[in-house]
C-alpha cells in the first residue's frame, strides 16, 4: 500500500490540527462577525453551536478518518462509502470532502498571499510616513491587478505563486516531514505575536500616539451584549457558520488528517485538546487585536462602519497604518507580528486543505506523494487565477460563498445523518472511545444522535432562502457566472474520478477473489 504515512509525534499532531482549525478566520472574521451580530451577545449562540454542533463533529469526524485510515483510506469518497457500503450515494457525498478544500484552498491561498506580501512591505517600511488614505489605497491598487502600483512588478501574482509554491513544496515533504514541522514551529510563533499583539491592544491608552480611546473601550464594545440580536435566525446562522468554517468541520480535512492517526491511538482527548486552542485563539486572541486597535484610533462609529464590507479592510487597510503611529520601529515589530501571525494562521490551514485530494490520488491511482503535491499546486494554480484576475469582480466572494459557506453545511448534515442513523449510535459511540484517554460525557451520545442533525438540519433549512436569493440575483458579471460553472465542472469532475475509482477497486476485487 503507498499510503504507509502517519503522524511523527502527538503533540505535532495536535498541533498540526489545531493549525487546521487556527487560521484567518479566528483573527480576521471573528471579530468581524462578533461585532455585526450583537457583540458580547453574539457569544452566547456561538457557544451553543460549539456545545451542540462544533464537539459533536469534531468527535464524529477524527473518528470517521481513524475508521477509514484503519482500511486504507484517507479522504472522505472512500471513509463514507466505508461506512455504508450497500449504498452508492455516500462516496458522492464524500466528494464535498475533497471539492470544498479545493475550492477553499483557492481564494484562501490568495488571501494568505497578501499576508506574505504585507509582511514585506513592514519590513521594507513601506507604510511609514504614509497617510490613512494612502495605506488604504495601497490595498486597493494591489487586488487591482491593472492598477498595480505596489513597487514590485505584477506583485500580486508574485507573492501568490510564491505563496503557491511554498504550500506545495511543504506538502511534498510529507505529513510528519512538512506539515508536522511547519505546524510546531508556526503554532508557538502565532501564538507568541498574538499575545504580544494582544497587550499591545489592550493596554492602548488614549492620548498615546494620537489614539482617541483606550484598547478596553474596544474590548468593551466587543463584548458589551445587545440581547435584542439574540431571536433573529441571522444571527443564528452567522454563530453556526462561523463555528463551521473556525474549527474547520463539514470539510473533510480533519477526516484526512485523523485517518493517519495509528489504529489505537486517542482521539477523543486529541479532538478536544485541538478544539479547544482553536477556541482560546478565536475568543480570546482573535478578539483582542484588530477591534480594540482600531477603535483606540478610530472610535466607534467608523470602525463599525469599516466591518459592514468584512475584516479584510480592518487587517490590511486600516491596521498597517495604525501601526505607523507606534513610530518606525515599534511599526514594524507590530507589522511583522500582525502578517506573520496571519500568515502562520493561513499555511498550516492551506496544507490542511491540500491533504485530502492527495490522499485521494495517492489510495485510489497509486500516485507518488510528490506529484499529488504538485497536481494539487496545479490545480490551486488553475483555480485560483480568476480570484486573482477577477477579485474585484466578486469571484473569490463567489468562491467562499458555495464553498465555505454553503458546502460546509451541507456535507456536515449529511456526515452526522451517516454516523449516527446508518453507521448507527453503537458502533459510533464505540469508535469515538476506543482508545480515549477521557471519558467522553455520555449526554453526547444523545446530542450526537438527535440534537447535532436536527441542528444541523435547521440551520440548513434557515440558510434556504438565501441561497435562493443568491441563485436567483440578476445582474451579476459574467465573471461570477463563469466561477459558478467553473465550481461545478470540478464537482462533476471529482465525482468521476470517485467512479472510475469506484470500478478499479471492484475490478481489483474480482481478480482477487479469482
Ligand atoms: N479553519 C480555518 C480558519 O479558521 C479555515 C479552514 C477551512 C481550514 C477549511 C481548513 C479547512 O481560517
Amino acid at each position: 500500500m503507498a499510503n504507509t504515512e502517519s503522524w511523527g509525534s502527538r503533540v505535532g499532531l495536535i498541533l498540526a490540527m489545531a493549525g487546521n482549525a487556527v487560521g484567518l478566520g479566528n483573527f480576521l472574521r471573528f471579530p468581524v462577525q462578533a461585532i455585526q451580530n450583537g457583540g458580547g451577545a453574539f457569544i452566547i449562540p456561538y457557544l451553543v453551536c460549539f456545545l451542540l454542533m462544533g464537539i459533536p463533529l469534531l468527535w464524529v469526524e477524527w473518528s470517521m478518518g481513524r475508521f477509514g485510515g484503519r482500511k486504507g483510506n484517507h479522504s472522505t469518497p472512500f471513509i463514507l462509502h466505508e461506512m455504508d457500503p450497500k449504498r452508492a450515494l455516500w462516496k458522492y457525498i464524500g466528494v464535498f470532502g475533497i471539492f470544498t478544500n479545493i475550492a477553499v484552498a483557492a481564494y484562501y491561498c490568495y488571501l494568505e498571499s497578501w499576508t506574505l506580501s504585507y509582511l514585506w512591505h513592514s519590513i521594507a517600511g513601506t507604510f511609514n510616513g504614509q497617510t490613512a488614505d494612502q495605506v488604504a489605497g495601497f490595498f486597493g491598487n494591489y487586488v487591482d491587478i491593472n492598477t498595480s502600483t505596489t513597487g514590485i512588478p505584477f506583485e500580486p501574482i508574485v507573492f501568490w505563486l510564491i505563496c503557491l509554491l511554498l504550500n506545495t513544496w511543504i506538502l511534498a515533504k510529507g505529513l510528519s516531514g512538512g506539515v508536522e514541522k511547519v505546524a510546531k514551529v508556526g503554532m508557538p510563533l502565532l501564538i507568541l505575536f498574538g499575545i504580544f499583539l494582544a497587550i499591545m491592544a489592550v493596554t492602548l491608552k488614549s492620548g498615546d500616539h494620537g489614539a482617541v480611546n483606550d484598547g478596553t473601550v474596544g474590548l468593551n464594545f466587543l463584548w458589551t451584549p445587545d440581547y435584542s440580536s439574540i431571536w433573529t435566525a441571522k444571527v443564528w446562522l452567522a454563530a453556526a457558520g462561523q463555528i463551521f468554517f473556525t474549527l474547520s468541520v463539514g470539510m473533510g480535512s480533519i477526516q484526512c488528517y485523523a485517518s493517519y492517526v495509528k489504529k489505537k491511538d486517542d482521539i477523543a482527548l486529541n479532538a478536544m485538546s485541538a478544539g479547544w486552542m482553536n477556541e482560546f485563539v478565536e475568543v480570546v486572541l482573535g478578539a483582542s487585536i484588530i477591534i480594540p486597535i482600531s477603535i483606540g484610533y478610530l472610535g466607534i462609529d467608523r470602525v463599525v462602519e469599516m466591518t459592514q464590507s468584512g475584516g479584510l479592510g480592518l487587517g490590511f487597510k486600516t491596521l498597517p497604518y495604525l501601526f505607523t503611529q507606534w513610530g518606525p520601529t515599534l511599526a514594524m515589530i507590530a507589522g511583522v507580528c500582525w502578517f506573520g501571525l496571519l500568515f502562520f494562521a493561513g499555511i498550516t490551514s492551506s496544507l490542511a486543505m491540500g491533504t485530502p485530494v492527495m490522499g485521494f490520488l495517492k489510495d485510489e491511482f497509486g500516485w507518488k506523494h510528490k506529484n499529488a503535491a504538485w497536481f494539487f499546486g496545479l490545480i490551486i494554480l488553475v483555480l485560483g487565477l480568476p480570484c486573482v484576475l477577477y477579485f474585484k469582480e466578486g469571484v473569490f466572494d463567489e468562491y467562499d460563498y458555495w464553498a465555505g459557506t454553503v458546502g460546509l453545511v451541507v456535507f456536515a448534515l449529511f456526515e452526522i445523518i451517516l454516523f449516527a442513523w446508518v453507521f448507527g449510535m453503537d458502533k459510533g459511540w464505540k469508535e469515538i472511545n476506543a482508545g480515549a484517554d477521557i471519558k467522553v460525557p455520555t449526554i453526547f451520545r444523545f446530542i450526537i444522535k438527535y440534537v447535532t442533525p436536527l441542528f444541523i438540519g435547521g440551520v440548513f433549512v434557515a440558510s434556504l432562502p438565501g441561497i435562493w436569493e443568491k441563485i436567483t440575483a440578476t445582474g451579476l458579471p459574467w465573471q461570477v457566472h463563469a466561477a459558478r460553472v467553473l465550481l461545478l465542472l470540478m464537482f462533476a469532475t471529482t465525482c468521476w474520478f470517485v467512479r472510475v475509482a469506484y470500478m478499479k477497486r471492484k475490478a481489483n476485487l474480482k481478480n482477487w477473489t479469482k
